[in-house]
């Protein structure tokens, strides 16, 4: 692949172009107002794209996630043999059934991905082939233990760098059912097994210690598998056919959240963010927003392929703050950067609490958000599994150079930060958005009024 077109450079001297990356400037606002739609979500995209490739037949996903890290998973998939047309964001998968993926004479290539390499070990150790997938350098620190435990428990043959880094290699083949209980609270790990259930002798069922998104089960029941849910506990049957669909995927509540956090900050903004996806396993950062005195309405609620899908209308208002910890974690996993960088401009400020998981995330979140307050002027407390914020009280943030030491959503927490910031805040690397949201910055510079 090209990255850079001809240039009369030498190569030493292209290899250095090939690293500028873009810092982005951020200036304080007034208020941020008009019509969005974000992106489509990234969770559903994932899985939307990997069960049309084990269907039998072309699925169409409209509205499919423009984000970095559904389009590794694209490439991943086409390697496996499944056909992939992109048109825009409508999206044809052909896949030839759930024996119909070949394997891949090329090492699969997840980028920054978790979602991807994850759920896709659940996949490939069904195969009767072998696979190698490994990623970026930061998809190359990520534990991959907790996938590779259950799976080489229901029989997959599978090799990690340090037993636990990518690259990976799996050897797939015929695989038992069993009963797994999870012994940390992640959709990826679930879906793994549920995934890999596909492949067993006999029901595969998954206990999880809180709830964490469900994406997988909606989207197996819209590809026609049998999945029940009792409780915490999720089982899948083996071996279902199956069928192609033709469904629009909901905008993503992630991306929506760094707007909705904008908006919030300013008494004059009116923000109208259309179709959104609501899953209750995904909304709690509305209530959760609400809760702290955000001024957040949901209209036009309706289900959509098994997802519940909205609008949201947002005005300014004064944030109260608050604390997170125990089973809200995971359900407002992603969304915990924001609320931190929103901390200093709560009344009570922001505290995280058993979120360790955050370190192990695209960068460790909580050394990034700490790191990164404290350069905007921010007094913070960090733990081993959290961070505490102080609000208003400490004064207002000075703008300051930010490195997101290449995460997409602390470079977007922190544009958003930026905004109330006294001067120029500058975002080192910010193309690291792409990875959930390509149009952030631009959408971001259409909607505030200096
Ligand atoms: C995701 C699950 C979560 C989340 C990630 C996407 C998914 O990860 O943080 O951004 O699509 O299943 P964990 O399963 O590691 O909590």
């Amino acid at each position: 692949m090209h990255l850079l077109p001809a240039l009369p450079f030498s190569s030493t001297a292209r290899a250095k172009l090939a690293v500028i990356v873009k810092t982005e400037s951020i200036l304080p606002v007034k208020s941020l107002s008009g019509t969005v739609e974000v992106p489509g979500d990234k969770s559903i995209s994932h899985r939307y794209a990997m069960l049309a490739a084990l269907a039998d037949g072309t699925s169409e996903l409209r509205n499919f996630a423009a984000a970095r890290d559904c389009h590794s998973t694209l490439g991943c998939i086409k390697a496996l043999g499944a056909g992939v047309e992109i048109s825009d964001a409508t999206i044809r998968v052909t896949g030839h059934g759930l024996r119909g993926l070949q394997s891949s004479w090329r090492t699969l290539d997840a980028e920054n991905s978790g979602t991807t390499i994850r759920l896709l070990s659940g996949i490939l150790s069904g195969q009767s082939f072998t696979t190698k997938i490994t990623g970026d350098a930061s998809l190359q620190k990520r534990p991959m233990k907790r996938v590779m435990t259950p799976l080489r428990d229901m029989g997959a043959n599978i090799r990690a760098r340090d037993e636990n880094f990518p690259p990976l290699e799996i050897r797939g083949g015929r695989l038992r059912a069993v009963h797994y209980q999870t012994p940390m609270a992640s959709a990826q790990v679930k879906s793994a097994v549920l995934l890999a259930g596909l492949y067993a002798d006999g029901e595969t069922s998954v206990t999880e210690p809180a709830a964490t998104r469900d994406h997988t089960e909606l989207a197996l029941q819209e590809f026609g598998a049998t999945v029940r849910k009792s409780g915490r506990t999720i089982s899948i049957e083996p071996n279902p056919a199956l069928h192609p669909v033709s469904l629009d995927v909901p905008g993503d509540l992630s991306s929506a959240v760094f707007l909705i956090a904008a908006a919030s900050l300013f008494p004059d903004s009116n923000l109208f963010i259309a179709n959104v996806g609501l899953n209750p396993t995904r909304s709690a950062i509305l209530d959760f927003l609400n809760q702290m005195g955000a001024s957040i309405t949901v209209l036009n609620l309706q289900t959509k392929g098994g997802e519940v899908v909205g609008d949201l209308s947002v005005k300014g208002a004064q944030l109260r703050g608050g604390m997170i910890s125990g089973n809200l974690v995971p359900l407002l996993i992603d969304e915990l950067p924001m609320l931190a960088a929103l901390g200093p401009y709560t009344e009570q400020g922001i505290e995280i609490r058993d979120a360790g998981e955050l370190r192990v995330k695209e960068s460790d979140r909580i050394a990034a958000l700490a790191e990164n307050l404290k350069r905007l002027g921010a007094k913070v407390e960090e733990s081993p599994d959290g961070l505490r914020v102080e609000g208003r009280s400490a004064g207002r943030l000075r703008a300051a150079e930010i490195d997101p030491r290449g995460d997409h959503r602390i470079a977007m927490a922190f544009a958003v930060a930026g905004l109330g910031a006294f001067g120029e805040t500058r975002i080192l690397d910010a193309d690291c958005a792409a990875v959930s949201y390509p149009s952030f910055f631009s959408e971001l510079r259409r909607l505030t009024a200096a």
